[in-house]
Order: C-alpha cells, then sequence, then structure tokens
C-alpha cells in the first residue's frame, strides 16, 4: 500500500512512522508513506495557499489550485483508490471502513487547515470525508496519523499475530474483553481464576460474556 499525505505540516506528520508497527511496515516494505508540502505547489512568490473568505467572516480558506496541482501530479503517476480529505464534519471514521482501507493500493490523504478548504475542493476532487471523531483537531495531520496507524496495522503481514487484529475492540462490533498478564495475584488483586483454569473453551465463552457485559456498560449504542 502506498499512502501520499498533502499536508502545510509535514514535520508534524514524522514520528508516528519511525517507531514500532509503523515503522516496521514501511521498513519491510509493506507500506509505503510520503508527505506532500502543499506549499511546494503554490504559484505566489510568497507560496500563498490560503485567502479570505467570499461573502466575509473570520477565518482563512484553503485555495483549490495548489490542492489541485498536487493532486493532479500525484494521480498523473499512479491510480488512487481514495482521495480522502480529513476534517472535523466529515463521516465519522469506523473499523468496518478501516477494514475497506487496509484493501486497497494507492490513497491520498489530505490535511486541512484554518476554517478548511474552498468547497469546490470537496466537490470535485475528493472522494471521502472523514473526522476521527466530535472535536475539533487545529489541522488534519493529527487526524490523518490516525488513520494510518488504523489502516495499515491491518494489512496482512504488519502485525506478528495476525489474529491480534480480529480480536480488537470493534472487530466484532463489540468491545474487547478484559485481559491480565503475570502476576496471577497482585496485592490481594486476583486474575479470573478461568483464565488460569487452561480450559481453552470455558476462557473463550467468558470472554464473549465479558465483551458483551463491557459493551453494554461502556457502548450500549453498539448494540443498537
Ligand atoms: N481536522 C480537525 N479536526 C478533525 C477531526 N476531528 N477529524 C478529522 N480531521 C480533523
Amino acid at each position: 500500500m502506498r499512502i501520499d499525505i498533502i499536508t502545510l505540516f509535514p514535520e508534524l506528520l514524522q514520528s508516528p512512522f519511525e517507531v514500532s508497527i509503523l515503522k516496521r511496515a514501511i521498513t519491510s516494505g509493506i507500506a509505503e508513506v510520503h508527505f506532500h508540502d502543499l506549499r511546494m505547489y503554490s504559484k505566489h512568490k510568497q507560496r500563498q495557499i490560503d485567502d479570505y473568505p467570499f461573502g466575509g467572516g473570520a477565518g482563512m480558506v484553503m485555495m483549490i489550485e495548489p490542492i489541485d496541482l498536487c493532486i493532479q501530479t500525484l494521480k498523473k503517476e499512479r491510480k488512487y483508490d481514495a482521495i480522502i480529505y480529513l476534517t472535523p464534519d466529515g463521516k465519522r471514521l469506523k473499523q468496518n471502513q478501516a477494514n475497506h482501507f487496509s484493501t486497497l493500493e494507492n490513497i491520498i490523504m489530505l490535511c486541512g487547515h484554518y476554517k478548511g478548504v474552498d468547497q469546490r475542493v470537496r466537490d470535485h476532487l475528493i472522494t471521502h470525508e472523514l473526522s476521527i471523531g466530535d472535536f475539533v483537531l487545529s489541522g488534519g495531520e493529527l487526524a490523518a496519523a490516525v488513520l494510518c496507524d488504523c489502516i495499515i496495522r491491518l494489512i496482512p503481514g504488519v502485525l506478528g499475530d495476525e489474529s491480534s487484529a480480529l480480536t480488537d475492540s470493534f472487530q466484532d462490533g463489540l468491545l474487547a474483553p478484559p485481559i491480565y498478564t503475570r502476576p496471577a495475584e497482585y496485592k490481594g488483586w486476583e486474575v479470573p481464576e478461568i483464565l488460569t483454569s487452561g480450559n481453552t473453551p470455558k476462557v473463550n465463552e467468558w470472554r464473549d460474556e465479558k465483551s458483551l457485559e463491557r459493551t453494554k456498560k461502556l457502548r450500549p449504542d453498539l448494540l443498537k
């Protein structure tokens, strides 16, 4: 998979790809991530990329031309399966959408700033608009990093034990069950006995039960 991220602040995006699972995915060649500095596509002398909104009002708007130039430059090189704009008023990102994105070859992510992008970018250049939650970040970069992380870890071969992605919260519409490790007793706080019993069918039954119980308590909306 190849991901091209269009951003005004490439340096904001470096570190998530330099450690742990994402780093491994990149060094093993399973995923490629490229950053494109939007200012490089500005035709203005000062490399301006935003302007005042037509009709007035507070805040600046990212202009269509540099974004279009950057996307067209990338599209000349390869076909893209998705061009995603990260924005708080996009569709809320869900695990099933991440599963789908993880099967794609080439993805562009566009990070917004200021008041956002000229609406014509959204109408004509983008295929998906995604939000990572009902809150506003100062830009789309951290949202793009979140999206990259949840997509890349799902590509076969990225996680050591591939089955572990399947037991994540949300994969079956439920939260994951509680987990424990050694010691079996700490300060008098004990691990549920069933987990140390060695009875795998019973353990699985317990985990299913706890998943449901936890979901009912913490995220009843998932059961609707
Ligand atoms: N940009 C700013 N806030 C965002 C959010 N919540 N999700 C995606 N992109 C954003």
